[in-house]
């Protein structure tokens, strides 16, 4: 039986810490496509972590840059100070994104790249005279990181109910899923964007006056929300409206950036170029927390020529932006992509991909597949009373099968890295049928939690009894 930690402490995120601690399901190491738990088992990776090791695991290459690094210098002041490698990673993130956006702010994390945009947007109208401009919009089901400005703009509701009002000034567009019209369309849904975008439009000339707002964010597919896609001609006719009423569009590219779907950024792959582009998760390939803001050069130039000399343009940074590791990881990462041409082999799966996705559609419970690039969103009819519970099912079930897959409410979100081979991409969407199969012969008793993982299970229940042991010991004594 494989010693446990003490799991008391820990808080986990976004987890049902109670349940998990019935059932501690821990990795202990990572390698190419493959993850293996502290039991040993060994699963293929359909998430690519949290979407973010996109060059697959255990990269030699950005473990040595960053051990490198670590051992020559381990930090350098983030503010008044700098380090070389800051602007090498600058320079070459600049030059992986969309031709124009080529000024860059590092964060730490995709919520600090939310706040870091919006809080640009906010304060360029302002430096540029146009102070009335602060209000922001955002998008149903959008997903922006958990920070107060990115929560605010997101548009999921159970992310948002417990912590209160938010900002003030925030208004929110439609999402773009239709399933009655759109079920198991491959790719993007061919109709009804340009009319889904012209809703923004409404929204702000009727209830706002389009003067007043700052930025549009999105999410050019919405990732965490469970996959959704824009209909053809949505993004580029958000683009056409911001442009004519002078509202910054940001792409919150968290998710979309770094080869997701077959293209370098969405903006690539649709050919529409925000002014502002958000980034983290694959940028360091997950290796080091890391993220960045690239921002049109005519903002930068807006902040440096509308302050005073020697006065500082932007009054904000992180203590760890530009930390010298996670630039040499993300320099590393960036060699990576070009050197085993990552991107275009994102491109060339992608019919596979989308084949082997929509081999579920007449699978039980399926009631629609979305898919672009390398990922997919697999919707499932949910359990009469149960929201969530088949998808966790057919979570652990494909766990104890050996593939790793990511549900958030009824749906499975896969994304793999982009080293996966056609065999595994198979594996992944064979063992979401075999687990979705199952689950309609059990019934209801398929969602009885004390099923599964029956090791983990037997191991918490082990360490909590050891604990009492010690808890009593230790009051005797
Ligand atoms: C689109 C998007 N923005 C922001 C974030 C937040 O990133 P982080 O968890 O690194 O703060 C995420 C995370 O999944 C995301 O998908």
């Amino acid at each position: 039986m494989p010693t446990l930690p003490n799991l008391d402490h820990y808080w986990l995120p976004f987890t049902a810490n109670r349940q998990f601690k019935s059932m501690p399901r821990l990795f202990k190491s990572a390698k190419g496509n493959y993850y293996t738990t502290i039991d040993d088992r060994v699963l293929l990776d359909g998430t690519s972590g949290l979407w973010c090791v996109a060059a697959g695991h255990g990269r030699e290459e950005i473990a040595s840059a960053v051990a490198h690094q670590l051992r020559t210098l381990d930090y350098a002041p983030a503010f008044q100070n700098s380090h070389p490698l800051a602007f090498e990673a600058a320079e070459r993130v600049a030059g992986f994104l969309p031709k124009g956006l080529d000024r860059i702010f590092f964060t730490g994390s995709g919520s600090e790249s939310a706040e870091t945009a919006l809080k640009i947007a906010i304060a360029y109208h302002r430096v540029t005279g146009n102070s009335l401009r602060n209000k922001l919009i955002g998008r149903e089901k959008g997903y922006h990181g958990v920070n107060f400005g990115g929560l605010s703009v997101g548009g999921i509701a159970g992310n948002r109910k417990a912590f209160g009002n938010g900002l003030p000034g925030v208004d929110h567009i439609s999402h773009t899923l239709d399933i009655s019209k759109n079920a198991f369309t491959r790719g993007v849904p061919k109709d009804g964007g340009i009319e889904l975008a012209n809703q923004f439009e409404q929204r702000i000339t009727t209830l706002h006056d389009p003067a007043t707002i700052a930025a549009l964010i999105v999410e050019p597919m919405q990732g965490s929300a469970g996959v959704v896609l824009p209909p053809a001609g949505y993004l580029k006719r958000l683009r056409e409206i911001c442009d004519k009423y002078g509202i910054l569009l940001i792409f919150d590219e968290v998710i979309t950036g770094f080869g997701r779907m077959g293209t370098r950024f969405a903006a690539d792959y649709f050919g529409v170029t925000p002014d502002i582009l958000t980034m983290a998760k694959g940028l360091t390939n997950g290796a080091v927390p890391m993220g960045a803001v690239a921002v049109k050069r005519e903002i930068y130039d807006a902040f440096m020529e509308n302050t005073p000399a020697n006065a500082i343009e932007l009054p904000h940074g992180y203590t760890y932006t530009a930390h010298p590791i996670g630039c040499a990881a993300a320099i590393a990462t960036l060699d990576i992509f070009e050197n085993e041409k990552l991107v275009e082999r994102a491109g060339s799966l992608s019919a596979n991909f989308e084949q082997a996705a929509h081999t579920l559609k007449g699978v039980p419970f399926v009631k629609d597949v979305r898919n672009i690039g390398l990922v997919a969103g697999i919707e499932l009819e949910s359990f009469p009373g149960k929201p969530g519970a088949r998808a966790f099912a057919t979570y652990l079930k494909c766990y104890e099968m050996g593939v790793l897959v990511r549900h958030t409410a009824d749906i499975i979100a896969i994304s793999p890295p982009l080293t996966i081979e056609k065999n595994e991409i198979d594996r992944i969407f064979s063992c979401i049928a075999e687990a979705l199969t199952s689950l309609e012969k059990e019934g209801e008793s398929g969602l009885d939690l004390t099923r599964y993982l029956k090791n983990e299970q037997l191991w918490a229940a082990h360490q909590h009894e050891r604990q009492q042991q010690q808890t009593a010991l230790a009051e005797t004594a």
